[in-house]
């Protein structure tokens, strides 16, 4: 392992104005209040509403707020890297334009797909340039504007996913204070279970596939469930035990915001209380890449200098992994 640390110095978050609540979604599709919060946790959803804005309006709002909050200066920037399932353009680079837009003018930049896990990914990525010693300042953002790939009229899915940004920088730490541990894992089989079937190299967009809905977001939610359950928690009590922590050495879990039931199940397995869980799903639904730098920024406050944390994430392909990393400052 290399003697530099790569750490979390800094965090920025944005969610739009609108409110997307479960009683709205009642006179949208045949749905009750009731069964979404007991299946999924959800109260709403914030959802971009302007035209002509994509995820890189989420992603520059979301850096601008920890460049406000740092005080860091844009040009000191070496790298940028936005997680994100819903790039502004299939080809042109949504990190690229976000980049030039916040002023980061001597980085480089580019996005990174994974689905859920586009975020949890981008943590190790991250890390590793400034472990390497590469790169002094590298900026992770995740940012997902979920509502333009979903199916208003589709139950299954429209309840679950909201839009938002996070972000986080990455910087060397002397102390000894950042990433500790990770464990990745994919598996092709998930394409099966969560997927958009048309407007990719497979499928093209046509008349046909829009007349199919194809470029919505599938879920068969229940095979989803089955396997984010046992995967996510199943490396995320791995990483722990692997680094002999104890449940009590924890400080918090930082889980990916899928299902209260799912982020419930790895707290358990790593034997952890409520408490010590990181949880806003109630108030954002599923914000894909950006529900980690969403919970960092809403729990910041509360967070020391020293904390262990524990990150877990599951998504589409199937992607799925768990980081241990300690904080490195206190508010
Ligand atoms: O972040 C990326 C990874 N994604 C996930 O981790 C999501 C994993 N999956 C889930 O969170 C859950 O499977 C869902 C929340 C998507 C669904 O919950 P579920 O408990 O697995 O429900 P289900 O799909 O098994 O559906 C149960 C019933 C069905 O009715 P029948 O066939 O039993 O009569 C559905 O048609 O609930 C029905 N249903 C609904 N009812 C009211 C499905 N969606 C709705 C709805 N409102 N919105």
């Amino acid at each position: 392992m290399s003697q530099i640390k790569a750490a979390i110095t800094a965090v920025g978050a944005y969610v739009p104005e609108y409110r997307l609540t479960n009683a709205i979604l009642e006179t949208m599709v045949d749905t009750n209040d009731e069964w979404i919060v007991t299946r999924t946790g959800i109260k709403e959803r914030r959802i971009l509403k302007e035209k002509g804005k994509g995820s890189s309006f989420l992603a520059i709002k979301a850096a601008q707020d920890l460049i406000d909050q740092k005080q860091l200066d844009p040009k000191t920037i070496d790298l940028v890297i936005v997680a994100t399932a819903t790039p502004d353009m299939p080809v042109a680079s949504t990190a690229a334009y976000v980049a030039t837009e916040i002023g980061a003018t001597n980085a480089f930049s580019y996005d990174l797909m994974a689905a859920c896990s586009s975020f949890l990914y981008g943590m190790s990525t991250a890390s590793s340039y400034i472990e390497s010693g590469r790169y002094k300042k590298v900026l992770l953002i995740g940012a997902d504007k979920m509502s333009s790939i979903i199916d208003y009229e589709d139950r299954a899915t429209c309840i679950i996913f909201g839009d938002a940004g996070g972000a986080v920088l990455f910087e060397p730490n002397q102390e000894g204070y950042g990433l500790v541990d990770e464990i990745h894992r994919s598996d092709g089989i998930g394409r099966n279970f969560l997927k958009i079937d048309a407007g990719g190299s497979i499928l093209p967009a046509s008349h046909e596939t829009i007349d199919l809905k194809q470029h919505y977001v599938f879920q068969d939610g229940k095979n989803v469930f089955k396997y984010a359950v046992s995967n996510m928690a199943e490396v995320s009590e791995q990483v722990v035990r692997r680094n002999g922590l104890d449940n009590d050495q924890i400080d918090w879990l930082v889980p990916h915001q899928a299902n209260k039931r799912i982020i419930d199940a790895t707290a358990r397995r790593i034997e952890l209380p409520e408490e010590k869980v990181m949880v806003n799903i109630h108030k954002y639904g599923n914000t894909t890449s950006a529900t980690l730098p969403l919970c960092l920024k809403e729990y910041e406050s509360q967070l020391k200098k020293g904390d262990r944390l524990v990150f877990a994430a599951f998504g589409g392909g199937f992607t799925w992994g768990s980081i241990l990393l300690t904080w490195a400052y206190d508010s």
